[in-house]
């Protein structure tokens, strides 16, 4: 089939209430037609997520998404002029476009408008009128089981997801590599949900603001539970200073991610980027070999404490927690 080709079969299956895999430049997604109860119940299911937790819907631009919004405050339109299409995602307050089966029956919604050229073909694809309905918005957590490692290729998707889904659009490794950064606009004050690409000091520089703390009683989404993007062997977060004490301790089987060049009395050892960027890029993939050696334990090298590397500790923090 041509890309084209794919594309549109791809969209015909969302439409029809489908399950499709698609690229995006953060992690792949599992996308379903966002105003298809029935769709995202299968998504669900497939993800074996919780009904209370929220998805992110995926727009093909600006003015579709704000369509689920029923107030886009100045902030949100200015991030959006700035930062979409690209790794960010927007909680506001939903409209009636937005079903409590994809806002976990939160008055908000999570938008959310992906850069990469496949997922903008698929979104611009599915988008439109047919048999009296309004295609718009297409739902789609990460493309993993829920609280699992997010897949950052198709072949981690099939892997984890295999044929519960109808199809997979293979887009090439995604570039981000972690999932998008969540700002949540919905409330008096702009509160960073989830870190990621965009950093919080790009984003205050945008909207001439302070970002606020998470709240304690912030709404309820899988990114802030303590264990998440999680690999299934036991990982801890060590510092560069007691790399070798813990390695000395732990004996042969040991996985370990590092900066550092690698030690001959380690099982596994994969040697990490020093940038944060290509750092993140490479971290799922990771991960999945590393759980995969079989290993007792995986040891990450803990990242500097430097803003840049906010999303990589937050990843890092939740895998080995
Ligand atoms: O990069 C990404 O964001 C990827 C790609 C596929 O777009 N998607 C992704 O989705 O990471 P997921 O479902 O794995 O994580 C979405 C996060 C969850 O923590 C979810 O609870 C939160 O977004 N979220 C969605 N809607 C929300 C809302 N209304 N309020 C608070 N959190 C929300
Ligand atoms: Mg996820």
């Amino acid at each position: 089939m041509t890309p084209q080709a794919e594309i549109a079969r791809a969209a015909r299956i969302l439409r029809a209430g489908g399950l499709v895999a698609f690229p995006t430049e953060t992690v792949y997604g599992l996308g379903a037609d966002a105003a298809n109860p029935q769709a995202v119940a299968r998504l669900y299911a497939v993800k074996r997520r919780p009904a209370d937790h929220p998805v992110i819907v995926h727009f093909a631009d600006a003015a579709l998404a704000f369509s689920w919004a029923r107030e886009v405050p100045e902030s949100a339109r200015r991030l959006a002029a700035r930062f979409w299409p690209g790794p960010l995602t927007l909680i506001l307050k939903r409209s009636a476009l937005a079903g409590d089966f994809v806002t976990g029956g939160q008055d908000s919604v999570g938008l959310r408008v992906p850069a990469h050229p496949v997922a903008q073909a698929l979104l611009r694809a599915f988008a439109g009128k047919q048999g009296g309905r309004a295609f718009s918005g297409v739902a789609a957590p990460s493309a993993n089981r829920f609280g699992a490692v997010s897949p950052t290729t198709a072949a981690h998707v099939r892997a984890d997801l295999g044929d519960e889904v109808d199809c997979v659009l293979d887009g090439g490794p995604s570039e981000v590599g972690i999932e998008s950064t969540i700002l949540d606009l919905s409330g008096a004050a702009p509160v960073l949900l989830r870190p990621g690409r965009i950093g919080a000091g790009e984003i205050e520089a945008a909207i001439g603001a302070r970002l606020a703390e998470k709240a304690a009683d912030a709404p309820r989404h899988p990114g802030g539970l303590e264990r998440h993007y999680a690999p299934r062997t036991p990982a801890a977060l060590v510092p560069s200073w007691r790399l070798d004490a813990e390695i000395a301790k732990r004996g042969a089987k040991v996985a370990v991610l590092a900066f550092s060049r690698p030690d001959e009395r380690v099982y596994r050892w994969l040697r990490m980027p020093r940038d944060p960027q290509a750092y993140a890029q490479r971290l799922y993939a990771a991960l999945r070999e590393l759980d995969e050696a079989g290993c007792e334990r995986i040891l990450v090298e803990a990242p500097p404490e430097t803003p840049e590397w906010a999303a990589v500790r937050d990843r890092l923090a939740r895998a080995t927690a």
